[in-house]
């Protein structure tokens, strides 16, 4: 007799595959899922880069580039300025680097292999800080915030997009990478609980298709 054996159906395997490959791509799953990104997060980007005052001569960072098109965004808009990529996929870093090679090869942009948590860029080093899609992932979430205030310059900003949990209940796309999900509140709070602190911050919300609804955060560090 055979007792209690459970079985994953392939529907939560599946759901649970696309959610790890959003998380931490690799491999052809993760080449496939760049392409997936590419299409559904060009409004996210459009929203979260006009929010940043890109100034041309502006050192910026953006964290979990994913297939790179932020970082074409950031590179045409500080065209005398300096961008940092940083992203923890190897499958990732290099899709961004055949993407943007032109912009490497002239000295404006860097990628690197590296985590949220633990940026590797000395204090003050970045006028602008761009996170799109990825809060979600990061672990603990105030260590991350902590390193994007360590990073940036007296004045600098961060700007944060994250798609609204309560506008994305018939979706549940969580998978077991997703250490954190937002709502305008929860990501008032957890930027309020960060050096930043309440002063410096300002959430908007901004319509996506399908129903879902983004969240775009902008986060000042005191010019003093
Ligand atoms: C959902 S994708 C978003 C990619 C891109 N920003 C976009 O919106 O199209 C998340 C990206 O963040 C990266 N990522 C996730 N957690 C990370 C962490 N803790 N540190 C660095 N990169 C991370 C993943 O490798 C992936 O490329």
């Amino acid at each position: 007799m055979v007792d209690n054996i459970e079985f994953e159906t392939p529907k939560l395997l599946l759901h649970d595959y696309v959610a790890d490959q959003f998380a931490a791509p690799s491999g052809f799953g993760g080449s496939l899922i760049a392409l997936a990104m590419r299409v559904i997060n060009w409004l996210p980007y459009q929203a979260a880069v006009a929010r940043l005052s890109v100034r041309q001569d502006d050192r910026m960072l953006e964290i979990g580039f994913g297939p790179g098109s932020g970082l074409r965004r950031l590179t045409k808009q500080a065209v005398f300025g300096k961008v940092f990529g940083i992203d923890r996929s190897r499958t990732m870093v290099s899709i961004a680097t055949a993407r943007n090679q032109a912009s490497i090869d002239a000295g404006q942009l860097r990628l690197a292999e590296g985590s949220f948590e633990a940026l590797p860029l000395p204090e003050q080093s970045v006028d602008a800080v761009l996170a799109v899609n990825i809060l979600y992932f990061v672990d603990p979430l105030h260590k991350a915030l902590s390193e994007a205030y360590r990073v940036l310059a007296p004045g600098g900003r961060l700007v944060i997009y994250v798609t609204d949990h309560s506008h994305m209940s018939w979706l549940q796309f969580n998978g077991s990478e997703t250490k954190n999900i937002f709502t305008t509140d929860s990501l008032a709070s957890s930027l309020t609980a960060s050096e930043f602190g309440a002063g410096s911050i300002s959430i908007e919300k901004v319509w996506l298709p399908f129903g879902f609804r983004g969240l775009v955060a902008v986060a000042t560090k005191p010019a003093s």
